[in-house]
């Protein structure tokens, strides 16, 4: 897996999404050599399941060799409802079916990675956790994974799942770092960390560079730009750690890709550990 992946949730977030310009960032990102994609069945910009995974694996498709190299890594569990709501459903019997309804869009016979979206406070975690078991016992899906969890979840996940659970998808940024416990624990465990909205999330990741002078002048040290600073400034947190930004330009994907490679001095990383908490 690349040390880096993208977030194609962006690519239909917004009403007005432009999708050719989606499909472009999509082929930018495997040409910079991004092999993990991540999406979600109820991502889109209306109540209509499906169409960001419909929008990312037709741009796979058209790219040549693309789906031979990338992990598509799709999600259940959250629901969407009239007038683009969100709502939630962790019950097994949903989440089994959420699962095959993935496979059968994304063309494929079994889900590389399925992540359990969110937990639902009106179902016990270890129902939720049971059905993910049970489809990788039906060979609906390869591995899983669970987002959106405290401490005390991932355990319960880590118990049930065992060596099917392969990462972990939590909100983890310069501004956000609520997660810091759970990424110590993949970091034990050997999970991947999957950081999302690792620029602060969309409005943030526009004015990153205004929110922090000590990020600005970094990046101009390095002649970088502060969104790849906040990257390579996430990727020396742990080595679990997976950013996956969000993108619908391909020069955003481009100029992310190139973060992995962006060493920062200790002291520069000392500097960034202390501000824009
Ligand atoms: N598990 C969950 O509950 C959950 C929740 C939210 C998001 N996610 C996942 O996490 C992904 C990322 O989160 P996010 O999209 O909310 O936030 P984000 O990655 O922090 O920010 C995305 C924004 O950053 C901009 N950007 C990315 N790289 C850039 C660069 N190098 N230079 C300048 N701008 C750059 C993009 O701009 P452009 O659009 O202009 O390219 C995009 O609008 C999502 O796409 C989704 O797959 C998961």
């Amino acid at each position: 897996m690349s040390a880096i992946g993208m977030g194609a949730m962006t690519i239909t977030q917004r009403p007005d999404a432009d999708v050719a310009q989606g499909v472009r960032a999509v082929h930018a990102a495997v040409e910079a050599g991004i092999t993990l994609f991540d999406t979600a069945d109820a991502y889109g910009p209306s109540g209509e399941m499906g169409v960001n995974e419909r929008a990312l694996i037709a741009a796979l498709r058209e790219h040549p060799d693309a789906l031979e190299r990338v992990i598509i890594a799709t999600k259940g569990g959250h629901t969407r409802g009239p007038e683009a709501t969100w709502g939630i459903d962790g019950s097994p019997e949903y989440l089994a079916r959420a699962a095959r309804e993935s496979a059968q869009r994304l063309g494929l016979d079994a889900l590389p990675l399925f992540q359990h979206h969110r937990p639902d406070p009106r179902v016990p975690y270890a129902e939720s956790m049971g059905a993910l078991r049970q489809l990788v016992e039906d060979g609906v899906v390869q591995r899983l994974g669970v987002s959106n969890v405290g401490v005390d979840q991932l355990q319960v996940a880590i118990d049930i799942l065992g060596a099917h659970l392969v990462s972990v998808q939590n909100e983890y940024s310069l501004p956000q770092r609520a997660s810091e416990p759970v990424l110590r624990l993949c970091e034990e465990r050997g999970l991947a960390f999957f950081a999302w909205g690792p620029l602060g999330g969309r409005a943030a990741a526009k004015s990153i560079a205004d929110a922090s002078a000590a990020l600005s002048g970094v990046a101009s040290r390095y002649g970088a730009s502060p969104q790849r600073i906040a990257l390579a400034w996430l990727l020396g947190r742990s080595p679990a750690m997976i950013p996956i930004p969000g993108a619908s330009r391909p020069e955003s994907v481009r100029d992310s890709a190139m973060s992995p490679s962006l060493m920062l001095d200790d002291e520069d990383r000392r500097m960034l550990d202390g501000v824009v908490q």
